[in-house]
């Protein structure tokens, strides 16, 4: 039998987290392609991509410390820990799902809870992000716009063009990954399962 019961997966201020940083980044890639390939592309003004790109950031970073507050608070902040016993087999067992067995309607080899609602892929690729891509975008990002008043910094990581070189490099991850998130998103028991979810802080669980 199919039953089917709502849990609630997606906390209020880790909703708003998500859509004001999902929204800011995309308006943070937009204008950062116009900054970056100035010299190619025109399809806004260079100042005013880089006044776009700097007020977007600062409600990127500030924004950031709700999910930061929010997890660390609460001590969810585990729910991104993987388990060091069995990481590797699950990671492989969720690669497999996600290459093979979604396709041919094997169950997915995660099951959700509020407690564990990451699968060991997702756990490793978000811990990675939220604890070192996000922070290492913000801080060279802040060096970037005050080269002056960072000097000592900036020069301790190796100058210039180093910080800049992360910062672009980071760019490009993220890039990729929302289209892959995006792709991954709609692998839930319907296309718009979990999108719904991070609206409505709900998701359906079948079994
Ligand atoms: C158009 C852009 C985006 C869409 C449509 C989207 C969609 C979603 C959906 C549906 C979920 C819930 C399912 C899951 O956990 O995978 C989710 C979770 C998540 N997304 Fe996104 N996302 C977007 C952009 C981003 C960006 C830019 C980041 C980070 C830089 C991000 C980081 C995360 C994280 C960390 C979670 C887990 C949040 C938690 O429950 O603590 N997303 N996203």
């Amino acid at each position: 039998m199919n039953h089917q019961k709502l849990i609630y997966i997606h906390p209020v201020p880790v909703r708003i987290w998500h859509w004001i940083n999902a929204a800011s980044f995309i308006v943070l890639i937009i204008t950062g392609i116009q900054i970056r390939y100035a010299e190619t592309l025109e399809f806004m003004t260079l100042s005013s991509a880089i006044s776009i790109h700097n007020y977007v950031g600062f409600a990127a970073i500030a924004n950031y410390f709700i999910w930061f507050a929010y997890y660390l608070g609460t001590g969810k902040i585990k729910i991104y820990i993987p388990d060091l016993r069995n990481v590797v087999a699950m990671a492989i067992k969720q690669a497999q799902y996600y290459g093979y067995g979604f396709f041919v309607g094997k169950p997915n080899p995660h099951v959700m809870t509020p407690e564990n609602k990451f699968n060991a892929l997702q756990q490793q690729a978000y811990l990675v992000i939220m604890m070192v891509l996000l922070p290492a975008q913000m801080i060279s990002g802040l060096f970037l716009w005050k080269v002056k008043g960072y000097e000592e910094y900036v020069m301790l990581l190796g100058g210039i063009k180093i910080i800049d070189t992360i910062h672009v490099l980071i760019f490009f991850f993220f890039t990729s990954f929302i289209f892959i998130h995006c792709y991954l998103a709609t692998l839930g028991h319907t296309p718009l399962a979990h999108f719904k979810a991070m609206f409505t802080g709900y998701e359906e669980h079948h079994d």
